[in-house]
């Protein structure tokens, strides 16, 4: 049956059928019996499964990372699906398109896929709402504050905060204090990503002295709320033992919460098919 449906999705772009595929789970999901018939399929539970993690309570430890469900729409189809966390973003503060199509290449014969998608997003303001819709829709509350002694295990919401692509590096701090201002009270955490390959010149960011400006601010305002959320600093899988030394000595130094090992690679090492396809120009 799933081999039938690939060779017939296959004839689509994939970033169409991303579109499609959830549009269809979303409809799926919209009555009682739909939601309870794919719960029922997809989600397992379990309490062995249950995980403690930077003091938030996962139903268990298999997520979804960033750019799948970049503007935050389908957090109930991910929960049917059964899925401890869901990543949301990159977003950015304000809306933009992100490259021209087409941008998402399959090499089947690798069972990989290329992403040059360049942070499209709907902007950081309508992503906040629909979280804070999302937040209300749940009695415990995504972002609230977790009673370690007896947490609820939930699907936990991550927040992947990068920079507009007009922003030049100079001021992509302030980029990340807006994302990280709207989204705080919504999410369980944040992603600081500097290590996409798409947006030209952003991984110049995981440079040690451009981390520390934009890590210890967002610290800073952290440290200034209600409630402190863990932050994270997603990081490319193409730096060098050098620039890896460098995060991991100022990872220790600020005491940042953890490192969410890796983004994209630009690498197109070991693949069986020639893959011009998808390179980022200029
Ligand atoms: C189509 C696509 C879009 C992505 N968008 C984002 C994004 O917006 N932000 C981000 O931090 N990572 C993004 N990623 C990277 C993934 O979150 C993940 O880090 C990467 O695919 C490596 O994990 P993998 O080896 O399991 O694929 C994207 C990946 C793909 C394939």
């Amino acid at each position: 049956m799933y081999t039938l449906l690939r060779t017939i999705l296959f004839k689509f772009s994939p970033e169409a059928v991303h579109h499609f595929s959830m549009k269809a789970l979303k409809i799926s999901c919209s009555t009682w019996l739909g939601k309870k018939i794919l719960s029922s399929l997809f989600t397992y539970k379990n309490p062995k499964l249950h995980t403690l993690f930077l003091g938030l309570p996962f139903r268990n430890p298999v997520g979804l990372a960033a750019g799948f469900d970049k503007n935050a729409e389908y957090l109930r189809e991910l929960e049917c699906l059964g899925f401890g966390f869901v990543e949301t973003g990159t977003v950015t503060p304000k809306a933009q398109p992100g490259n021209d199509k087409p941008r998402v290449f399959r090499l089947p014969a690798d069972k990989a896929l290329i992403n040059r998608m360049g942070f499209n997003n709907e902007g950081v303001d309508v992503v906040a709402e629909r979280l804070r819709k999302w937040k209300t829709s749940r009695e415990s509350g995504v972002g609230s504050q977790e009673s370690t002694a007896n947490p609820t295990y939930r699907m936990i919401i991550g927040g992947n905060i990068g920079k507009n692509k007009v922003t030049p590096n100079e001021e992509a701090w302030k980029d990340y204090e807006i994302c990280f201002n709207a989204l705080h009270d919504y999410v369980d955490y944040f992603v600081v990503n500097v290590s996409s390959p798409n947006t030209p010149g952003l991984r110049e960011l995981q440079e040690k002295e451009s981390l520390r400006k934009i890590l210890v601010h967002l610290q800073t305002l952290n440290s200034e709320k209600a409630i402190q959320r863990p932050i994270l600093l997603k990081i490319a899988p193409d730096l060098t033992n050098e620039q890896l030394d460098d995060v991991a000595a100022l990872a220790l130094e600020i005491k940042l919460d953890g490192l969410v090992a890796t983004n994209t690679t630009i690498s197109r090492e070991g693949l069986s098919q020639e893959s011009g396809v998808g390179r980022l120009e200029g």
